[in-house]
């Protein structure tokens, strides 16, 4: 394992060419959030406007995240990290290939060593495939807690998945309230905060 910090880390990640993916993006998106934070959340790549952008979740998907986040005392401005299995969009948005995901899930254990969060949450399925269980199936596995080596692991459904299904957003914000009890059980230094300004002390 290499020792690189935040800075060098994102650095060198914004140069990487280790799969081909670094042929057709316009901007590495390499993470976004607090790197101080005891939460990270886990999507699977970029799409069209983190691309443009260079950030994690910052299209339609990324604001219905920011609102599910911010209903809990959550947001990358103050105590969360955000971060996805690959760096770079895959072409017209299509799943990343196994091997594009192994080769940057380098970057992604970079960043895991050195937040070294209490609670990991997988934005859908191919997250939670990859760092859960590869049978893992967000339909019938979501808001569970997984013990991985001292870290919790969840799964929940893929921000864009509740655009697509809106009949699924109470199960999904159902696990974020489970995320919300569970950071007041685990995590030591995590303040909510709300929009309204109100602070929720540690957990929920
Ligand atoms: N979908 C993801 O999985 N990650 C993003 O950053 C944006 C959309």
């Amino acid at each position: 394992m290499e020792h690189r910090g935040w800075d060098d880390l994102r650095r060198d990640c914004l140069q990487c060419r280790r799969c081909g993916l670094a042929a057709t993006r316009n901007n590495v998106a390499f993470g976004a959030g607090r790197q101080d934070a005891e939460v990270l959340f886990v999507g699977e790549g970029p799409g069209e406007n983190e691309d443009l952008q260079g950030e994690p979740f910052v299209g339609r998907g990324g604001q219905l995240l920011d609102k599910m986040l911010a209903a809990v005392g959550l947001s990358r401005e103050h105590n969360v990290y955000i971060a996805n299995i690959v760096k770079c969009r895959p072409p017209k948005n299509r799943d990343p290939l196994p091997e594009e995901q192994e080769a940057c899930i380098g970057w992604l254990r970079e960043q895991y060593a050195l937040l070294r969060p209490k609670i990991v949450v997988c934005l859908g399925r191919i997250a939670a495939c990859r760092l859960i269980a590869p049978d893992f199936k967000v339909t019938r596995q979501h808001g569970q807690f997984f013990d991985k080596g001292g870290t919790l692991m969840m799964g929940t459904f893929h921000p864009a998945a509740l655009l697509r299904t809106p009949a699924q957003k109470p199960e999904g914000f159902a696990d974020f309230l489970a995320l919300r009890e569970k950071i007041g059980q685990v995590c030591e230094h995590t303040v909510l905060v709300y929009p309204d300004g109100g602070e929720g002390g540690t957990g929920g």
